[in-house]
């Protein structure tokens, strides 16, 4: 592996997080040193799944997982009804806070060495995006404060909701990213716990892995959703900021 892919395969691991199937599988509760609380905004995912508000109205909707995102806390602003999911939630809201504040600064500093893997129009400058990802955590954290129940502590691949409990589901950064630390076994029993608890769609983002390729087992993963009946579709969005990361999957269910 040379020194370039080397250096951001470490930044990658610093701003996602540090996952260990067979400790997650034995606790729920992934001790505080091993997530990395760092989080996007509300517009950046309006992008990253090619959304208009207009077209949430009305629906129930899971961010899952949400970690330190905006989404919930801005969403819920503007009339949307969102409610968050992740692993990181069996923690208090003031140790996240504090967790996200230094891996934040830890992200920074080694973007510096990686920052031309990434496309900055959206983010212009390392400034830019430190400004952007301090807003989510602020934003997250205040509205966690104000309301709890709208952050439920979940173990994936398993959720504690109903069957079909939300219209839409949104999945960031988490499945096809971790490709390295999650098998295809998880991969697949998360995506259809996903859409077992969803009514009419999900959608996931972006469809690479952390070296930037396209998830190797992506054509046969799908296979899993189109069995039972669903529409499956790879769609390009108008976000880009890890190279060749701008196609999130759409998975419709059937009626
Ligand atoms: C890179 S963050 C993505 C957060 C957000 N979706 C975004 O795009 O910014 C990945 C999240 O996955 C969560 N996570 C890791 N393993 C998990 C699991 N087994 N169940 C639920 N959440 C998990 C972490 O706590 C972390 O917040």
């Amino acid at each position: 592996m040379d020194i370039e892919v080397n250096v951001v395969n470490s930044i990658n691991y610093l701003i996602g997080v540090l996952i260990n199937l067979s400790r997650v599988e034995q606790s729920p509760k992934l001790e505080l040193d091993k997530i990395i609380f760092i989080g996007r905004t509300f517009e950046e995912y309006l992008d990253m799944f090619s959304l208009a508000i207009e077209e949430l109205r009305g629906k129930k909707i899971l961010d899952c997982p949400g970690g330190a995102c905006s989404f919930t806390a801005k969403g819920n602003k503007l009339g949307l009804d969102v409610i968050a999911c992740d692993i990181a939630y069996y923690h208090s809201v003031e140790d996240l806070e504090d967790k996200g504040l230094l891996d934040i600064d830890h992200a920074m500093e080694h973007m510096e060495k990686a920052k031309d893997n990434y496309v900055w129009d959206y983010f212009k400058n390392i400034e830019g995006l430190k400004t952007q990802r301090l807003r989510a955590l602020i934003e997250c954290t205040k509205d966690r404060k104000e309301f709890r129940e709208r952050y439920v502590p979940v173990s994936l691949p398993a959720l504690p909701f109903k069957d079909m409990e939300f219209d839409i589901l949104l999945s960031a950064h988490f499945l096809f990213t971790y490709a390295d630390r999650l098998d295809f076994d998880f991969h697949k029993r998360t995506i259809m716990e996903l859409l077992r608890v969803t009514k009419e769609e999900i959608r996931i983002f972006p469809l690479i892995d952390l070296e930037g390729n396209r998830y190797e087992h992506l054509d046969k993963i799908i296979d899993f959703p189109i069995r039972i009946g669903c529409k499956v579709e790879e769609v390009k969005v108008p976000y880009e900021f890890q190279l060749n990361g701008n196609s999130m999957l759409k998975i419709t269910k059937g009626k």
